[in-house]
């Protein structure tokens, strides 16, 4: 099984989700990945927001690496999280077909927020990381017990 986590910039709330669901399922057997829409950041390490809390959380993200969503990453995931709305527009724009499509979900949607978004934290100050932490990490409790319920 291969999940991708998609935000805007890669360098905020999918680092997050990337490390965050890495800690909770056998990395052997699920690999997780993160990737975002836009090319401002690639090859840089995430926000060190984003690294700060997740360390408090005793997760290190320090070491990933920014990389823009491609075409091809519909090939190689089975699921394709999507952080908000318009992350979730941005990625179905670029499917090809309906199986492509069926691939992307809204990550609060596992948790049953129907159509809820994880914020941008971007422009926010430490305590905005601090919420998107903890939406992000019920989000992935969720996608850890699906993902382990599934057959190889
Ligand atoms: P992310 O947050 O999508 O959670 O990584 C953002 C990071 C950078 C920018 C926007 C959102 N930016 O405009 O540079």
């Amino acid at each position: 099984m291969k999940v991708l986590m998609v935000c805007l910039g890669n360098i905020c709330r999918s680092p997050l989700a990337e490390g965050i669901l890495k800690s909770k399922v056998d990395t052997t057997k699920i690999l997780v990945e993160s990737a975002g829409k836009a090319g401002y950041h690639i090859g840089k390490a995430p926000d060190p927001r984003s690294i700060n809390v997740a360390k408090e959380y005793g997760i290190d993200i320090s070491s990933q690496i920014c990389r823009k969503f491609i075409v091809s990453d519909f090939d190689f995931f089975d699921i394709i999280y999507a952080m908000d709305k318009s992350n979730y527009g941005n990625i179905i724009d670029l499917a090809r077909n309906k199986g492509d499509a069926q691939k992307v979900k809204l990550i609060l949607n596992e948790i049953g927020s129907s159509d809820k978004e994880v914020p941008d934290p971007y422009y926010d100050a430490e305590d905005g990381f601090e919420h998107v932490f903890q939406m992000i990490d019920q989000a992935c409790d969720s996608i850890a017990k699906r993902l382990e319920n599934k057959k190889p």
